[in-house]
């Protein structure tokens, strides 16, 4: 496909709704991990213009800073540490609203006040984490979960 995305305006909903297939599109036969997650990161951030959106990877029992889109951030984060390292020990998609309130949060940025992390699991294992960071109070919801889980499910290991 031609590399520019069409930015779509409406709903949250018409807008993943028109960047998911982009977003097949764009990763379509790439076998190259890094190349796919970073223009993941680029479209979703071009669409939506969220503060962070970015991968860690799971490397030696760490989660390791992949590409992203957004200020510079913490490039290890261990299991268990901050909204990553829980959603990556819950195995599950983690939304908070406000991170001040979320014990042991890794502020990367002091801008950063709402956020959504979701694990990428294949057979049974999480091998990372999509991570999204909004300078807004509560901006991600249960449409946000569904559509970044669909979008992780995409990627070709
Ligand atoms: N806030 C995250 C750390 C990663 S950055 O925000 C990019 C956390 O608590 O897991």
């Amino acid at each position: 496909m031609a590399e520019d995305l069409q930015i779509a305006r409406g709903t949250k909903e018409e807008m993943y709704e028109i960047l998911i297939p982009q977003i097949k599109a764009l990763i379509y036969g790439e076998p190259d991990l890094v190349a796919n997650l970073a223009n993941i990161a680029a479209a979703l951030k071009e669409q939506f213009g969220w503060l962070w959106v970015g991968f860690y990877l799971i490397k030696n029992e760490e989660l390791v800073l992949g590409p992203f889109q957004g200020p510079v951030a913490c490039t290890r984060i261990k299991k268990g540490r901050g909204v990553c390292g829980s959603s990556w020990q819950q195995a599950q998609s983690l939304i908070v609203p406000d991170v001040a309130k979320f014990p042991g949060h890794i502020a990367c940025s002091s801008l950063s006040v709402s956020e959504i992390v979701v694990p990428i699991i294949r057979n049974n294992e999480v091998l990372g984490v999509l991570d999204v960071d909004s300078e807004k109070e509560n901006l991600f919801d249960k449409t946000d979960q569904k559509y970044l889980e669909a979008i992780v499910q995409e990627i070709v290991f």
